[in-house]
This record gives structure tokens, sequence and C-alpha cells, in this order.
């Protein structure tokens, strides 16, 4: 597994290929939770190169299989995606991604939000230390799951 951390804003080849990858992968995400109107699967090309946060891609050869994204703050990290291709999940690749990521959050505290049916995203979170901060309700009929890593904690 090879990670680097490239900019999609800065080569339209893997703005496509990251693009792909976050249809497929979201698009479970869209069936657990009932609703294809989630964000990731809404998003174009020029939304997904807009966004000026971070990313951290993995690779298996030529493969893109995995990414996180998220932005930070002088107080605090908020991670705004996770991805994993279909065809490689459960073999601890999201989990490498979220490690490195909190590695690089040097203490700060780490907020996310996902599908509160999203049984295998809420599980990975909490594995790796987040906690249930709550639900909401986003767009009308989507719930979500706040959590939140408090390493001082
Ligand atoms: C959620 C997601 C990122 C997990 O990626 P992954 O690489 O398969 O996860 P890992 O292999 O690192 O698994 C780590 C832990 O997550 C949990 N987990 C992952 N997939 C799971 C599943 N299908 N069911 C239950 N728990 C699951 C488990 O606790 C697992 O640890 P274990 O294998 O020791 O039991 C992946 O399913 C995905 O891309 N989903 C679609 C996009 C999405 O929902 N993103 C998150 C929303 S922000």
């Amino acid at each position: 597994m090879i990670f680097s951390s490239p900019d999609p804003a800065s080569d339209p080849y893997f703005a496509v290929a990251l693009l792909r990858l976050q249809k497929t992968s979201y698009a479970q995400e869209a069936e657990l939770v009932g609703d294809d109107r989630i964000p990731p699967l809404q998003e174009d090309e020029v939304e997904l190169t807009a966004w000026r946060g971070r990313w951290l891609t993995a690779w298996e050869g030529v493969d893109l299989v995995g990414a996180i994204a998220w932005w930070e703050a002088d107080d605090r990290v908020e991670i705004e995606k996770v991805m994993v291709s279909p065809t490689v999940m459960r073999r601890g690749i999201a989990s490498a991604l979220l490690g490195q990521v909190v590695d690089r959050a040097s203490g700060r505290e780490i907020l996310v939000a996902t599908g509160r049916a999203n049984t295998p995203a809420v599980a990975l979170y909490a594995k790796h230390g987040f906690r249930v901060e709550g639900d909401e309700e986003v767009p009308p009929g989507i719930w979500i799951t706040r959590l939140r890593y408090s390493p001082v904690e």
C-alpha cells in the first residue's frame, strides 16, 4: 500500500479517478441510509476540486483504493470524507488512513459526521476512539451521527 497527498485541483486525471472512487464508495452509504441525496453523491468534478481541504490517498499499484479528506483549524480537525473501494473494503485501508489523520492532528480534537445507519463507518470511528456526540436530521429525512475524538480524555 502506498500513501500520497495529491491535490485533485492540480491533476485532472487524478480528480476523475477520485470522483469515481467517491461515487462507488458512497453508493454503499446511500444504500445503508436509504437515500442517494447524500452530498458525496451529488458532487461533481468542479465542486470536488474547489474544496480546499487536505487529501490523503491509498494506492495498490496504479489503482486508487482509498482516500480521506479533512480540514484543519488551530484547535480542531474535521474529517469531511473517508472512502474505500468496495472491492477492497474490510482490509484495514480506512483504518490506516484515519490513523494517519489522527497522528497529524497532534493532540487536537477531531470531529466527524456520518449517516446514522452507516454501521460500518460508526464502527470504524468507535474502533479508533471516537465517541458519539448525538444525532441530527440534516437535511430532512437524512439522519447523521456526530462523533468526536478527544485525545486528552
Ligand atoms: C466505512 C469505510 C470507510 C470503512 O473502510 P474499510 O477500509 O473497509 O475499513 P477497515 O477495514 O479499516 O475497518 C475498520 C473497522 O471498521 C469497522 N467496519 C468496517 N466495515 C464494516 C462493516 N461492513 N460492518 C461492520 N463494521 C465494519 C470494523 O470495526 C472494522 O474493524 P474490524 O475489521 O477489526 O472489525 C468503508 O466501508 C466505506 O468506504 N464506506 C463508504 C463510504 C462511507 O460510508 N464513508 C464514511 C462516511 S464519512
